[in-house]
């Protein structure tokens, strides 16, 4: 299991898993418009991007997966602008 801070809650993952499916399991939305699970996810649309603590550019949770210490926030200001 992976170790990761979303909204400042504390949660776990599976290895493998991506943000929005840690997030979805744990009751954090994250809105989605090209996501679909029964397809390939091609991270098409960007409206399901969040900030990661030193990360640079904002992520697309359909696609990034999970990593140790991760710390994310999915309202910040930068995130709701985008
Ligand atoms: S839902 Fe479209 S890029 Fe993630």
């Amino acid at each position: 299991m992976i170790n990761l801070t979303i909204n400042g809650k504390a949660i776990q993952a599976p290895e493998g898993a991506t943000i929005l499916e840690a997030a979805r399991a744990n009751g954090i939305d994250i809105p989605t418009l090209c996501y679909d699970k029964a397809v390939e996810i091609y991270g098409a649309c960007g409206l399901c991007v969040v900030e990661a603590e030193g990360i640079p550019k904002l992520l697309r949770s359909c696609s990034a997966k999970c990593t140790e210490g991760m710390v994310i926030n999915t309202e910040s200001p930068r995130v709701v602008q985008s």
